[in-house]
């Protein structure tokens, strides 16, 4: 199982549409973009890279503060408008056809809405142009930063529902899995539910399976990011399946930063085994050395997945996607058979 898979499957695999749901909008930089930005702003970020030019960190803390490091070198609205290019290029060349992003206002404007406008519109903009230059649609969920506090997540939720719409679709928490309690972002996912946005919340990549139960029973999410760590608890595999979550399982990640020793052990099967619906994502790609062809190649190697299983990975995704319908089945149609 573990030989090299033969280049006509390898090839069938790039070939096939994506679609991806979990990809954080700075974590999908690729370092050059970054290095170059910082190189013309004239600041020093040399020791967030690696002599090879990777991103360089050790562990999730560390990661999470060279991601904000990486970020810091993005300033403003035009920053912005280049670096959806950059991200988008890059998922293209993967034949995703769409993927939802997540974008935090902490990081554009500081959580001001008049700004945070601003940088939507020049995302916005320059999303609209790559979908016509190379066929993929792109939506936004604005995420509140867990480790930022629920006081800072409450400006965000003003962000989001401030500017719901054909683009914002949804609201989320990412960050530091480890500080405070879902339900202390009860009021911000009220507020991002009231303004008629989606919801997903990360849970269940670090902590136990009562997170994920948390992010279902008090944020009312529909999805939640990882989840994982849920497959320990048949109760809140259960919950799941009653309330049709689906996951955002981000393999690769996962191996990456040590939440699994190894693809084997993960427990993406066992969750389609119970009957949970599962997506796949490539996180923060750069980051954890990822592609979305690679996350397929890997389930195939792994778990003996054939196209098929591919293929319903991506029809999951397009059917737990936050876009409109027409949005939806346009996209389905570009589906194989
Ligand atoms: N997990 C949680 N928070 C994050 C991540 C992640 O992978 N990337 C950026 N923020
Ligand atoms: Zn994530």
């Amino acid at each position: 199982m573990n030989e090299p898979m033969n280049e006509e499957l390898q090839q069938a695999i790039c070939d096939l549409p994506k679609a991806e749901l979990h990809l954080h909008f700075e974590g999908a930089a690729p370092p050059a973009f970054i290095r170059g930005m910082a190189q013309e702003k004239n600041i020093d970020i040399a020791k967030i890279f690696n002599e090879d030019g990777s991103y360089a960190y050790q562990g999730f803390e560390h990661f999470l503060s060279v991601y904000e490091a990486a970020t810091s070198v993005l300033k403003t609205p035009e920053d912005f408008a280049r670096l959806t290019r950059a991200v988008l290029e890059e998922t293209a060349t993967q034949n995703v056809i769409y993927a939802e992003t997540f974008l935090s206002p902490d990081f554009c404007g500081g959580g001001d809405v008049a700004a945070w406008r601003e940088y939507l519109q020049a995302i916005e903009e320059e999303a609209a142009r790559c979908e016509s230059e190379m066929g993929i649609t792109l939506k936004g969920v604005i995420t509140c930063i867990r480790h930022f506090g629920p006081e800072k997540a409450k400006a965000v939720a003003l962000c989001a529902a401030e500017t719901q719409g054909d683009f914002i679709r949804g609201f989320g928490m990412a960050g530091a899995e480890d500080m405070g309690k879902q339900s202390d972002f009860a009021y911000s996912f009220d507020m991002a539910r009231e303004a008629e946005l989606h919801l997903t919340s990360h849970a269940c990549e670090w902590r136990g399976p009562s997170e994920a139960r948390d992010a279902i029973m008090d944020l009312g999410v529909e999805r939640i990011g990882h989840g994982v760590r849920a497959i320990q608890d048949s109760s809140v595999v259960d919950l799941m399946l009653e309330r049709d979550i689906t996951l955002e399982v981000c393999p690769g990640s996962n191996v990456f930063l040590g939440v699994y020793p190894h693809l084997k052990n993960h427990p993406i099967q066992a969750f389609r085994d119970a009957g949970v619906k599962v997506t796949v994502s490539t996180d923060d790609p750069p980051f954890f050395h990822t592609t979305m062809n690679k996350e397929f190649q890997d389930l195939v190697q792994v778990f003996g997945w054939g196209i098929e299983d591919l293929n319903e990975m991506t029809r999951n995704a397009l059917n737990a996607a936050f876009c409109d319908e027409t949005t939806r089945d346009t996209l389905m149609k570009r589906l194989p058979e």
